[in-house]
């Protein structure tokens, strides 16, 4: 067992003023952890960063989840990891788990709040990416609140993302026609060679988006899954129908404001299409995570549900991978890959 080398952890220094940055990190050499009864050592593996998580680098309240991140103390994200020794009889040495973990590379922990990971479903990383939170929430979302049917059409913003990749290819397996909005040349082909959605939508050299949208969907937009908000949002809710739903998951362009710009007011433009808004937070769903996983999984054995993770290798990546989501660094889940795991 690889114990020999150093303790490393990161943590959060400072709250950033907007963009998040290099100096919003420090990387602190710490000792190797005491292993205490009833707790495992855990060596991470996979380490998933979230935008998310910017939110929780602010000051003010913890939210209901108890989120905020303290100064000087180890940042948390999703984690794929291995207990590597261990007081506790339910995790034995050897065992993959997937929790919420603090950025080091070794770790003690008691193992209550920790899930196992079955190696014989999926790849281990796939526990943060399309069978952890990222893959959830494009189940969840598309099928619950965007409820899409045959034939009717789809925009996803963020398409080429974590979220985004998996819910155009749900909308594409309840038969509808998907559209995808992204940042790069690169992403567009990826969303329509590799997932095959029926068109995707440069907004980075695009100059009317309201337009191209309009282009691209001729009888509306019946569906429109928000991972980013701001004056893309704008763009597809001036397209909807009569019906239409609008799920809002993320906001990852209105993140870094000090000012969010409020924009225009859509109640009125609600009422007319009868259409329907709503937010949502993936543990909204949490007693039926275990069912979508299951299904997740099985669209990805019988190759229906395919992914792509963007791979930094090494702990100390870990800042320039988080700061990456806000530049459109990644296809797929972006994570850091920290360590292979051992054989036994
Ligand atoms: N509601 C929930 O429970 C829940 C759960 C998980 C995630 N989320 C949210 O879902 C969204 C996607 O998360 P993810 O983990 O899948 O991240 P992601 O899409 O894999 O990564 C972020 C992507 O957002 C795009 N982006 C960044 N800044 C942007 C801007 N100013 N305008 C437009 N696009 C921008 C970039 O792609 P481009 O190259 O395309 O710009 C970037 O690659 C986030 O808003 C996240 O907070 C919500």
């Amino acid at each position: 067992m690889d114990t020999q080398q150093g303790n490393k952890e990161i943590v959060l220094a400072e709250r950033p003023s907007g963009e998040p940055t290099s100096s919003t990190f420090r990387i602190n050499d710490i000792k190797m952890p005491e292993l205490k009864d009833n707790q495992v050592l855990l060596k991470s593996l996979y380490v998933s960063v979230d935008p998310g998580m910017r939110g929780f680098m602010d000051e003010g309240e913890d939210d209901a989840r108890g989120q905020k991140f303290d100064l000087n103390k180890p940042i948390t994200s999703r984690t794929v990891a291995q207990v590597i020794k261990s007081n506790h009889d339910n995790f034995p040495a050897g065992t993959i788990i997937h929790g919420r973990l603090a950025w080091q590379k070794y770790q003690s922990i008691a193992p209550e709040n920790l899930e196992k990971v079955d190696p014989d479903i999926a790849p281990i990383s796939t526990a943060v990416s399309i069978l952890g939170v990222t893959g959830l929430a494009a189940y969840f979302g598309m099928l619950r609140i965007g409820k899409p049917q045959d034939e009717e059409t789809v925009v996803v913003s963020g398409a080429a993302g974590a979220v985004g990749s998996v819910a155009v290819q749900i909308a594409t397996l309840r038969g509808c026609r998907v559209i995808g909005i992204a940042g790069s040349d690169e992403k567009i082909d990826y969303l329509e060679q590799d997932l095959g959605i029926n068109r995707g939508i440069n907004y980075k050299t695009t100059d009317d988006m309201e337009q191209a949208i309009s282009e691209a969907c001729p009888e509306g937009v019946d569906v429109f899954f928000d991972n980013v908000g701001g004056e893309m949002f704008d763009a597809v809710f001036a397209n909807i129908n009569k019906n239409a739903r609008i799920v809002i998951c993320g906001q990852i362009a209105e993140y870094n404001k000090l000012d969010p710009p409020k924009g225009p007011r859509p109640q009125h433009d609600l009422i007319k299409y009868s259409a329907r808004m709503e937010g949502f937070v993936v543990f909204d769903f949490e007693d039926e995570f275990d069912e979508a996983k299951k299904q997740l999984g099985k669209w990805y054995n019988t190759g229906e549900l395919k992914y792509r993770e963007n791979l930094l290798k090494g702990f100390e990546h870990l800042p320039e991978a988080f700061i990456g989501l806000f530049s459109g660094d990644n296809i797929g889940k972006q994570m850091v890959k920290v360590a292979e795991p051992d054989l036994n």
